[in-house]
C-alpha cells in the first residue's frame, strides 16, 4: 500500500496542510520540537490503533482548538481509497470512502504500518510484559481469531485469580478450580501455539536482517519461552498436557499467592545478541539495531500475510547507528514506502530519498 496524499487540520502543532509523499523513501527533516514525530503519529492513526506515544485522542487536538480532521488517499490492492479520521469531544470518528462507520475500529486493516520510535527500545530495556505485548499486538493485527482467544484467556485468568483469593478464606468452592483450569488450558494453549509459530518466522527473518545490519559480525537470537517442554516442535495436545500439569503443580503456590503463577501471561520473548542477553550486555547501537531488525521482520511478515507492504515509519532511527548500519538499513527497504525523521540536513544527502520535507514550527516548507 502507498499513501498518495495526507491532509491534516487541527492536529497537534502541525499547520493545516496537504502533503503528497513519494512512493519510496521520504525524509522529514527539522530541528527538535518542530513536529516530525507528530507527522508520523498522524499517519499511524490510520492503522486504527492508538497513538504510538500513548497519547489520548483528546490530547491530539491542537492546544486551544476543538477538532482534528485527518485524511489519507491511499493505493491498496491497485484500488484508491479515501480514509478520514475526525476527533471531536475526545471521540474518534472514521469515514471510509465517504461512508461514515459505526465504530472507529472499522479502520483496522485499511492501512497497515510498522513504526519504530525511540520508545520501542523498551522492547529490550523493559520487562517481559512489554515483549509479550509486542507479540500479542503483532499477531492480533494478522489473526482476528488470536484477538478473540486472547481476550477470552484474560477473562478466564481473572476469574481463576478471583477464585484463588476467595479460596484463601474458604475452601468451599475448591472443585470449581478444575472448571476454570480446563478453560484456561484450552485458550492458553492456543495462544502458546500461535505465538510459537509467529516467533519461529520472526526469529529467522530478524536474524538475517541483523546479520546484514552488523555486516555479518553479530548474531541476533530470539526465543519464545513458555510453559512447555523445550526444544521440540509444538503440538496443541502436548501443550495442553504440559500446561495442565504446570497448573496442577503450582496450585499450592497459586493458592498462597492468590494469583496464577504459570501460563502464557508469564511467557517471555528472549532477545540475545551474540549469545548474551541484549538487555544486560548490549550497547545502545546494538539494542537499536536489534529492535530495528525485529520491526523490519514484522514488516516482512505483514507483507507475507496480507500480500501488501505496510508503510514504514522510522522515527529518529538513524542517530545511534554508524554509517555502515545506516546504509544497510536503507538498502534493505527499497520498494517500500518509508517515512524517516531526522534532525541533520547532512544525513538527507546520504539517504538518497525520493522526497525531503523540511519542517519548522509545524509548517512544511
Ligand atoms: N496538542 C498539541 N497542540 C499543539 N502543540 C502540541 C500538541 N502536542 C504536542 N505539541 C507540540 O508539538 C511540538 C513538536 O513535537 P514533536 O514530538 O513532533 O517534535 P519533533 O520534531 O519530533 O522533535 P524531536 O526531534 O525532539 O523528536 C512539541 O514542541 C509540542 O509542544
Ligand atoms: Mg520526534
Amino acid at each position: 500500500m502507498r499513501i498518495k496524499e495526507i491532509s491534516f487540520r487541527g492536529f497537534r502543532n502541525l499547520k493545516d496542510a496537504s502533503i503528497e509523499p513519494s512512493e519510496g523513501i521520504n525524509i522529514i527533516c527539522g530541528e527538535n520540537a518542530q513536529g516530525k514525530t507528530n507527522f508520523l503519529e498522524a499517519i499511524w492513526l490510520f492503522t486504527g490503533g492508538r497513538s504510538f506515544r500513548g497519547t489520548k485522542d483528546k490530547d491530539l487536538v491542537r492546544f486551544g482548538e476543538h477538532e482534528v480532521f485527518l485524511e489519507i488517499k491511499e493505493k491498496i490492492y491497485d484500488r484508491e481509497q479515501r480514509l478520514k479520521i475526525e476527533i471531536k469531544n475526545g471521540k474518534r470518528y472514521v469515514i471510509i470512502n465517504k461512508v461514515p462507520q459505526q465504530s472507529a475500529s472499522a479502520m483496522v486493516g485499511q492501512m497497515c504500518a510498522v513504526v519504530f520510535s525511540p520508545n520501542h527500545l523498551d522492547l529490550i530495556k523493559s520487562g517481559p510484559n512489554v515483549r509479550r505485548k509486542f507479540l500479542d499486538t503483532a499477531i492480533c493485527q494478522l489473526q482476528p481469531l488470536y484477538t478473540e482467544h486472547f481476550l477470552k484467556y484474560n477473562h478466564v485468568l481473572s476469574q481463576r485469580n478471583m477464585l484463588l483469593r476467595q479460596l484463601k478464606k474458604s475452601k468451599k468452592l475448591i472443585d470449581t478450580l478444575d472448571i476454570w483450569e480446563d478453560k484456561l488450558v484450552e485458550l492458553g494453549s492456543e495462544l502458546i501455539l500461535r505465538r510459537e509459530t509467529y516467533v519461529k518466522k520472526l526469529k529467522k527473518i530478524s536474524a538475517e536482517i541483523y546479520l546484514g545490519l552488523s555486516a555479518g559480525k553479530e548474531k541476533l537470537f530470539l526465543q519464545y519461552k513458555n510453559i512447555t517442554a523445550k526444544e521440540k516442535s509444538l503440538k496443541k495436545e502436548q501443550i495442553k498436557k504440559d500446561f495442565k500439569e504446570a497448573l496442577k503443580n503450582s496450585r499450592e503456590e497459586d493458592l498462597s499467592m492468590g494469583f496464577t503463577t504459570k501460563g502464557p501471561h508469564r511467557d517471555e520473548l528472549e532477545i540475545k545478541i551474540n549469545e548474551k542477553s541484549a538487555r544486560q550486555f548490549s550497547s545502545q547501537g546494538q539494542q537499536r539495531s536489534a529492535v530495528l531488525a525485529i520491526k523490519l521482520a514484522e514488516t516482512e511478515l505483514v507483507r507475507q500475510t496480507i500480500g501488501e507492504d505496510p508503510i514504514i515509519l522510522l522515527d529518529d532511527v538513524l542517530s545511534e547507528l554508524d554509517g555502515k548500519r545506516q546504509s544497510y538499513l536503507l538498502r534493505s527497504i527499497p520498494r517500500k514506502q518509508v517515512f524517516i525523521t531526522c534532525c541533520e540536513t547532512e544525513l538527507t544527502k546520504k539517504l538518497k530519498a525520493e522526497k525531503v520535507f523540511e519542517i519548522s514550527d509545524g509548517a512544511f516548507l
